[in-house]
């Protein structure tokens, strides 16, 4: 009888537990700078970028774990943070795609208010988020940037001021999915205008981390032009293979399996880095194997019940989001490549259009979040997996003409 085990890895869910977290020293360590310069009244806005499913809010918690005192991760990977320990009050958002800047800023206030309430709640501490309410009724239409900046750092610096009253190192406000906002919305400048503001007026303790999809966020961009002046940004590449080794051997020895090394290695050439499918692919090899000892016939029917079943909506959906006609071939012919980065070349020579007569579609697949550039004439799968769902059930079948 196969023993029952608690299942180490968690495909849909950012990872909490800094124990869990593998790898990215790099990218803790610059982080950790922006903590060390906040506390000394410097404060460096930071944003993480990166893939969908890179690992972004992942890293934005073990941030907020930093900042609140917890010095796990910073002990595991040997991080010199500069003092003991941080003790910021931390508050926490999430957006969401019909936001405006007052419902941004409405939010993360409502969310530090919360924090303080739970920190303190004999403090009697209130900020006047309905004031933003108050802005629209009155005046009828969408309020001004000015106007919601102004109302928004004046709230902010009583925090501030109260958070410095009570010992504490600062204020970190963290947004995650930054680019499920429209960029039309003003986000950029709000964020921009927000941090001249609180500059100028020597407020030095609060400082804004923030993640999104680099894509989206180089729609902001594009804009705007002020994200990347007022955020120092943290780019997350994919993970090298000796990161994705940590998290399935963490995991296998965790769950008290063993396994074949190929196992390992098969893993990370069908994620190419992406540290989800090592998560998913990880979960299923344990429940398809029928001892405790994971082998190359494991893996494969994993494999095949992640593509065929497990992911096959999303993967099916992803793929007609693509688009059709000239999309689905460059796809296939990507999926025909014997690694997961593809030279334009490749295509090229597959397709058999030149390469300026594709590329604004390449372009479009970056945009749509199905492809991403790994380096000049050099791309790869956002879903490896897509890959291997091609490769099972080929592209779908399209017009030839349409290229939108
Ligand atoms: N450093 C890490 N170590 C172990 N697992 C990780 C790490 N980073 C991310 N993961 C895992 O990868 C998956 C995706 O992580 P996460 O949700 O943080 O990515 P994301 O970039 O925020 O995704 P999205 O673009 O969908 O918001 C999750 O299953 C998470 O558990
Ligand atoms: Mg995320």
């Amino acid at each position: 009888m196969k023993k029952r085990y608690v299942d180490p890895f968690s495909p849909d869910l950012p990872i909490n537990d800094p124990d869990r977290f593998s790898g990215r020293y790099r990218e803790v360590d610059s982080i950790v700078d922006s903590l060390y310069q906040l506390s000394n009244k410097n404060p460096v806005h930071t944003i993480i970028t990166g893939d969908r499913g890179i690992g972004k809010s992942s890293l934005l918690i073990q941030v907020k774990n930093l900042a609140e005192g917890n010095g796990k991760l910073s002990n595991k990977l040997k991080i010199n943070l500069g003092v003991e320990s941080y003790d910021y009050i931390c508050a926490w958002h999430d957006c969401a795609s019909d936001q405006t800047p007052a419902d941004l800023a409405s939010g993360i206030l409502s969310k530090l208010q919360n924090k303080f309430f739970t920190l303190w709640n004999k403090l009697n501490f209130e900020l006047d988020i309905a004031g933003f309410l108050k802005i629209f009724q009155k005046e009828n239409k969408s309020a001004s940037a000015t106007q919601i900046v102004e109302l928004f750092c004046n709230e902010l610096t009583k925090a501030c001021k109260k958070a410095q009253e009570q010992g504490k190192t600062g204020v970190i406000l963290f947004v995650d999915e930054l680019d499920r906002v429209d960029p039309t919305s003003g986000i950029a400048t709000f964020f921009k205008l927000s941090a001249e503001r609180l500059s100028r007026e020597g407020i030095t303790n609060v400082a804004f981390f923030t993640a999104g999809i680099t894509g989206a966020i180089q729609n902001l961009e594009q804009e705007h032009g002020s994200i990347y002046r007022t955020f120092k940004d943290v780019p997350l590449p994919k993970l090298e293979e000796a990161e994705v080794h940590e998290i399935l051997v963490n995991g296998f020895n965790k769950a008290g399996f063993l396994y074949e090394r190929t196992v390992i290695r098969s893993i990370f050439k069908i994620s190419a880095g992406y540290p989800e499918p090592v998560h998913l692919l990880g979960s299923q090899l344990l429940k398809v194997s029928e001892n405790t000892h994971l082998t190359d016939e494991d893996f494969n029917t994993a494999k095949r019940q992640v593509v065929e079943s497990l992911r096959r909506n999303k993967l099916a959906s992803m793929l007609k989001n693509a688009g059709s006609g000239k999309y689905q071939k460059i796809l296939e012919a990507m999926a025909q490549h014997t690694t997961q980065n593809v030279p334009l070349s490749f295509i090229s020579e597959n397709i058999g259009y030149e390469q300026n007569q594709y590329s604004a579609n390449m372009g479009r697949l970056v945009k749509r979040n199905i492809i991403s550039q790994v380096d000049r004439g050099i791309y790869c799968f956002v879903d490896p997996l897509l890959k291997e769902y091609i490769a099972r059930f080929g592209i779908i079948d399209v017009d030839e003409d349409e290229t939108i």
